[in-house]
């Protein structure tokens, strides 16, 4: 084709690819079959590989994911992007709207919007192009997602005018797509993510856009930055404005001309919220006149024309059908409810852990009970008490078996403890959970080697220890149920990289009593190999500051097992990496950025839990301490970070975001 040709048949793909992605995604009115866009998108990228000098920045083919980043580069908010107020109860509400009212004067519209359970950001667009996507950061930096954002088909490349303009909204990741998701990783054996928020803030925070592109993210857009600026005269308006221009606004939002009115709305969404396709976990009531917005005005934080009314966590009543026994890596039997199927904030829940007998009799269970369940945290489903003014005389107690569950030896309560255990080394279920634990991400992390594998290669007699891993054929395996030639090969690649692994995965993975990921690191820091570990005595272990009398113990007598030894010298034998390969620790610890300084973590983190971002800052030789002071170095904040944050700038406290902390730690790896 001659180029000018390409040109013009360039521009007609794009429009016709930008029409059907808008129709598809943001109308969610598909034009035509998924087949025909896909042929269409291949067409496009074909003819644009020809003519590289006729890409351009707003191609729909950019949505299949751009060249990967090194890093993300911080955005200056121009116009901060705040939090909200919160309302949890409808007093909160009246309270709102009486300060309103005496703030305007008059009684005032509400605009109510569902409150997206994702990941706020910003999109800004010159003359109708999209050029600038950022999160929320601490809302005054963010950092720039662009090309992660470019792959969220809701998000429009090219407006139907073209405006400059910055639009803010939320990114969240469908029901449909996390349980997807998670299904995925569970069968690759990888961690999963707790909620829908983190996924959808975990997949915009990879700096390769084509796992973003994969990741099936959507948006809704919630305001115009600068409305003001560009005379509308309304929230209202400014929604309708951004829809006119290409942007996906939520159709549940509704213009409310009473706080009565806005109760009802709340309250009918109590159970609808279950119905939709994404979470929410709240709504936003906001005064609707831009002028009375303007008389309101803000707080430090927020503004005093907008709440936040946050939904409880909700509760259901179902019935305890049995309690089942799972036997874990370290013989500790705990008991599980079976629960009759419940819908609980958007999941199925049917099972919940009971941790243990005395827990059982506190509560006062009884097989058959009716009981109310709630999510405690974000997911993990909790018994919170049982309902025995429903008793039918039908209910029977629970009796915690004397044996084991998988292997039938008595079970036994060590010294001071709740728990029992099964203290059979050959007990199969805690071969098995050893097992699992080993190929574990932070432990050797094998990729494609998850639980379900693991159970499968049990079943079949293929493994039934360490050692029978690394000595697994292809052969046994091609002749396992869902196991192809391409899967196989990459099992028994990844199986053979991990006898690379640095010696602390391996230690953590041996699953020492009272060796975590973190006290593993140490010591294969601290003794380099797995011989001077081996023959370290008590003495040599306390001395090490992290390292307490019992986990020192716990280890002596670890390697003092005849089998124990028998395993690490097979394990050897098979070509397993026995040495520590990371930085040295005086090393790490001096020329990091937080040597012997002092860090407090505050706010909401999107990407890391608590116990990772305390892992990197100590990694990066930080200590973390609790609360801010004169004596505090360093302030890592994360979303919606409260007083902790205002203390520190106060103090003139240097202010990181997650952003920062996760930088400084990749470096040291
Ligand atoms: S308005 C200045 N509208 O909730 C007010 N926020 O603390 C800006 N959110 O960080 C927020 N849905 O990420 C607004 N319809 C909605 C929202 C919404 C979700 C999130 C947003 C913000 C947080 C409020």
């Amino acid at each position: 084709m001659e180029r000018d040709q390409a040109h013009i048949k360039l521009e007609e793909l794009r429009n016709l690819l930008e029409k059907y992605g808008y129709h598809y995604y943001v109308l969610d009115k598909p034009l035509v079959p998924d087949a025909e866009y896909d042929e269409k998108m291949q067409e496009l990228i074909k003819l644009e590989e020809e003519f590289p000098d006729l890409q351009t920045a707003d191609s729909p083919s950019i949505r299949i994911g751009g060249a990967p980043l090194d890093a993300f580069v911080k955005v200056q908010h121009e116009i901060p992007m705040m939090s909200l107020g919160n309302a949890f109860n409808e007093q909160d509400l009246h309270d709102f709207d009486r300060r309103v009212q005496q703030g305007t004067g008059e009684p005032v519209e509400y605009m109510c919007e569902l409150k997206i359970d994702g990941l706020a950001v910003s999109l800004l667009y010159e003359k109708g192009s999209f050029v600038r996507g950022a999160t929320r950061g601490d809302g005054t930096t963010g950092e720039d997602i662009t090309n992660n954002l470019k792959t969220v088909g809701s998000i429009p490349l090219r407006l139907n005018k073209k405006a400059d303009i910055e639009v803010r909204g939320e990114v969240f990741m469908p029901e449909r797509s996390f349980e997807n998701l998670n299904e995925e990783k569970e069968k690759n054996g990888e961690m999963l993510f707790a909620n829908p928020r983190n996924a959808a803030a975990g997949s915009l925070r990879q700096l390769d856009p084509k796992i973003a592109a994969s990741r099936n993210l959507d948006i809704f857009l919630y305001a115009i930055a600068d409305d003001k600026g560009l005379g509308l005269p309304s929230h209202s308006k400014s929604l309708e404005y951004m829809k006119e221009l290409g942007f996906k606004t939520n159709p549940e939002n509704r213009l409310c001309t009473s706080m009565d009115e806005v109760i009802d709305y709340v309250n009918s969404w109590l159970d609808r919220r279950n119905d939709l396709s994404y979470e929410i976990d709240g709504i936003v009531v906001k005064v609707d006149d831009i002028d009375h917005q303007e008389d309101l005005g803000f707080t430090s934080k927020s503004p005093r024309w907008a709440i936040a009314y946050k939904f409880p966590a909700e509760e259901k009543v179902t019935t305890l059908e049995g309690i089942t026994l799972s036997v874990g890596r370290t013989g500790v039997v705990t008991p599980n409810a079976q629960l009759k199927e419940v819908q609980l904030a958007g999941t199925t829940v049917k099972r919940a852990t009971l941790h243990n007998e005395d827990l059982i009799r506190e509560k006062d269970l009884k097989i058959g009970d009716q009981v109310v369940v709630k999510k405690a945290g974000d997911i993990i489903p909790k018994v919170v008490r049982v309902l025995d003014e429903l008793r039918t005389g039908e209910e029977k107690d629970f009796q915690m078996p004397e044996t084991c569950p998988s292997c039938e030896s008595r079970l036994v309560r060590l010294e001071d403890e709740v728990a029992l255990r099964c203290i059979n080394p050959h007990c199969p279920a805690q071969l098995q959970e050893a097992l699992i634990h080993f190929v574990s991400r932070n432990a050797m992390n094998i990729d494609g080697l998850g639980e379900k594998v693991i159970l499968q290669l049990f079943s079949h007699d293929l493994i039934s220890n360490m050692t029978d891993l690394y000595k697994l054929e292809r052969e046994e395996l091609i002749e396992l149920e869902r196991m192809g030639e391409k899967s196989v090969q990459n099992l028994l690649d990844a199986i053979e990289a991990s006898k690379q692994n640095s010696l602390e995965r391996l230690l953590f993975g041996l699953g020492i009593r009272f060796v975590g990921s973190k006290a593993a690191r140490t010591l294969a820091e601290y003794f380099e190999t797995m011989e001077k570990i081996r023959s370290a005595g008590i003495e040599d272990l306390i001395a090490i500051n992290e390292i307490g009398e019992k986990m020192a113990d716990s280890i002596v007598n670890y390697f003092d097992q005849p089998e124990v030894n028998k395993l690490l010298d097979e394990l050897k034998e098979l070509g397993l990496n026995m040495e520590y390969k990371g930085p040295k620790r005086k090393e790490a610890a001096e020329d990091s950025l937080l040597s012997g300084k002092t860090v407090v973590l505050t706010g909401r983190l999107e990407t890391l839990s608590r116990k990772e971002a305390k892992e990197m800052v100590e990694m990066l030789g930080g200590k973390v301490t609790g609360s801010v002071s004169k004596k505090t170095d360093v302030v890592v904040a994360g979303e919606e970070a409260g007083s902790k944050l205002d203390k520190a700038r106060e103090l003139g406290i240097e202010v990181w975001n997650e952003g920062n902390l996760t930088e400084a730690a990749s470096s040291l790896t």
